[in-house]
């Protein structure tokens, strides 16, 4: 059984994407999809016999699971976030696990101006009146939104997506300051930004854009208390994980001018559901967790997938590990 490794993928993959590996290896595929994102039932029950276990951001990596699997040499999420995952239950049965930072740095922060620029220029809110016959004559003070110039950039989480974020948001003459746990010089220096406090960025910036990724210290960082810090006329942009957000707190805010605009790539729950009040107010867009969603960059994730898999099956160092 060694010498024929089985390898599961938990989702549907093209098959040019995957190529690497069913070269190689005996492959299990998931379904396209499956009740609440997680394993299929049968590979739940090829699980004993599973070497290798690629994996998407909904499907739940637990101790439970793993104990399912005896013989898993190598887990490989094709994303960057592995907050699904028990890093620690992996690591305690020396389990690697792989992810793909980087190949999806741009399409996501792409995103987050997608977000940053709909928010700011309230675009929801003026596209669903046109279309209801609210479109009068052009009027000098209708649908006022935010200049970018000018206006101050908070970036939570200056990482490889935050720093893009920033990038972007430079060429459209922003102003860009960030919090992090530390101090990123070399970003300061190319971009002029400035490190602040947690709190000092909530009260000063015009936007606040989040790209940590989500971990108990993460876990509903922007609460009510930090949104009470924000500016009432602040947008806030979510582009990292739905739950570093307290969606009650944040409908609570963004009903009662607490902060102006919300623009969410991510969202918790997820999906949201169709009824939730969040899609009903015209100050908040929401897309359905589409950041790394281009051709070129799925590819790009699913072949490093590929690649962290294959090495972790030859017992050797992952291009990109998220624990050992
Ligand atoms: P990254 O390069 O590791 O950046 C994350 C940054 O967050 C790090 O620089 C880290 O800096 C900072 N950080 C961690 N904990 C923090 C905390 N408690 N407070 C403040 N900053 C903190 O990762 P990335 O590639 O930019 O991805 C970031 C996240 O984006 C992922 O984890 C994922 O959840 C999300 N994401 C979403 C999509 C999407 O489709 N919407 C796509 C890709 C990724 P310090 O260590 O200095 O704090
Ligand atoms: C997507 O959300 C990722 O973490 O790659």
């Amino acid at each position: 059984m060694n010498n024929h490794p089985l390898v599961l993928i938990s989702h549907e993959l093209p098959a040019a994407w995957i190529a690497a590996l069913t070269d190689r290896y005996q492959v299990l595929m998931g379904p396209r999809t499956s009740a609440g994102g997680g394993l299929s039932a049968e590979l739940l029950h090829a699980l004993p016999t599973a070497h290798a276990l690629l994996t998407l951001l909904t499907v739940k990596v637990d101790a439970a699971l793993l104990d399912l699997a005896p013989q898993l040499k190598i887990i490989s999420q094709m994303a960057v976030g592995v907050d699904n995952i028990d890093l620690a239950a992996c690591t305690q049965r020396g389990i690697p696990v792989g992810h793909t930072p980087g190949v999806l740095t741009d399409a996501t922060a792409d995103i987050a101006l997608t977000l940053l620029l709909a928010a700011a220029r309230r675009t929801k809110e003026a596209a669903a009146d046109a279309r209801a016959g609210r479109w009068g004559l052009w009027e000098p003070t209708q649908w006022l939104g935010m200049e970018l110039r000018g206006s101050r950039l908070g970036i939570i989480g200056m990482g490889a997506i935050g720093a893009a974020t920033a990038r972007r948001a430079q060429a459209f003459g922003m102003e860009i300051v960030y919090h992090s746990r530390t101090a990123k010089p070399q970003i300061e220096k190319e971009l002029g930004a400035t490190h602040l406090s947690f709190e000092q960025v909530l009260a000063t910036s015009d936007i606040v854009s989040l790209h940590t990724p989500l971990s108990a210290e993460t876990h509903h960082l922007i609460n009510a208390a930090a949104l009470a810090k924000m500016q009432p006329h602040a947008i806030l942009i979510n582009t990292a994980r739905g739950a570093v957000v307290d969606s009650h707190a944040l409908q609570h805010a963004l009903e009662n001018g607490i902060i102006a605009a919300a623009g969410l790539d991510v969202t918790d729950p997820e999906p949201l559901p169709a009824n939730h009040p969040l899609y009903q107010l015209p100050n908040c867009l929401i897309l359905p967790h589409l950041g790394s969603a281009t051709e070129t960059t799925r590819r790009r994730m699913a072949e490093l997938a590929c690649i962290n898999l294959l090495r972790g099956l030859d017992g050797l160092p992952l291009q990109h590990c998220a624990n050992l």
